[in-house]
């Protein structure tokens, strides 16, 4: 059987830390990534971290919603960290997701649907018209049209995405059996979301707030 991949939400700005959480997820059976998001790559010493890995599946979520333009030259500003992945929201529109893409190179370009603390009721709040299900397709069409590498988008979307999108569908959102949602909205457990077909999950809190007894958690989840 394949083994299944999950990038750790590495969302601390201690170092201390996260060589803690990369330490406790040597672990043969499944393939582990490291997401650093804009708390640590903002942070005096993330940027270097980042950089100094070796050897490990590395996913900037950065999260670019930009012009073209900018969007562009941010990736180029970050290619030498040689990311495996990179982030940037779909409602960027198309040819800023072209425009990503075209200098993206070897790191896979993954776009961001609606994200996972968002409900119907937010989406109306912000201006838009359509449910979650229904635009998270749409975006997916889109992401396909822009030939992206990844998408980011809830488990509970996963079914509607792969319908219109055949690449990675990584998922966020996710919470071992019991935790507490925190400020997620559309979430599932580790174990629904690879049935439901994700490639990938991103797991943060559910693991990172008490990473070996929560590794120990996870396995027994997914056997
Ligand atoms: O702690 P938790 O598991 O909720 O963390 C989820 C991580 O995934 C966070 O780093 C968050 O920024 C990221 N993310 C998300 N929803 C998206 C895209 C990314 O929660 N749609």
């Amino acid at each position: 059987m394949k083994k299944q991949k999950i990038f750790i939400a590495c969302d601390t700005t201690s170092l201390k830390k996260i060589k803690k959480i990369i330490k406790e997820t040597q672990n043969s059976k499944l393939i582990f990534g490291y997401k650093f998001g804009l708390q640590f790559l903002n942070s005096k010493n993330g940027r270097k971290f980042v950089s100094s890995l070796k050897n490990k599946i590395t996913f900037g979520d950065y999260k670019l919603a930009d012009i073209p333009n900018t969007c562009a030259s941010a990736i180029k500003a970050v290619r030498d960290l040689k990311l495996n992945y990179i982030t940037i929201h779909i409602s960027s529109g198309l040819k800023a997701l072209k425009a990503a893409k075209k200098v993206s190179g070897k790191t896979k370009l993954i776009g961001v649907t609606i994200l996972t603390s968002l409900d119907n009721k937010s989406l109306k709040e912000i201006g838009f018209e359509k449910e979650v299900k229904k635009l998270v397709l749409h975006q997916a069409k889109l992401a396909s049209k822009a030939k992206l590498d990844a998408i980011v988008c809830s488990p509970q979307e996963i079914k509607i995405v792969k319908k219109v999108f055949k690449k990675e569908i990584i998922t966020p959102g996710i919470r071992l059996s019991g935790d507490s949602k925190d400020d997620q909205i559309r979430v599932m457990t580790p174990r629904q979301a690879f049935q439901n077909g994700a490639t990938a999950l991103v797991i943060g809190r559910s693991l990172t707030d008490n990473i070996k007894k929560n590794m120990q958690r996870l396995s027994k989840e997914l056997n």
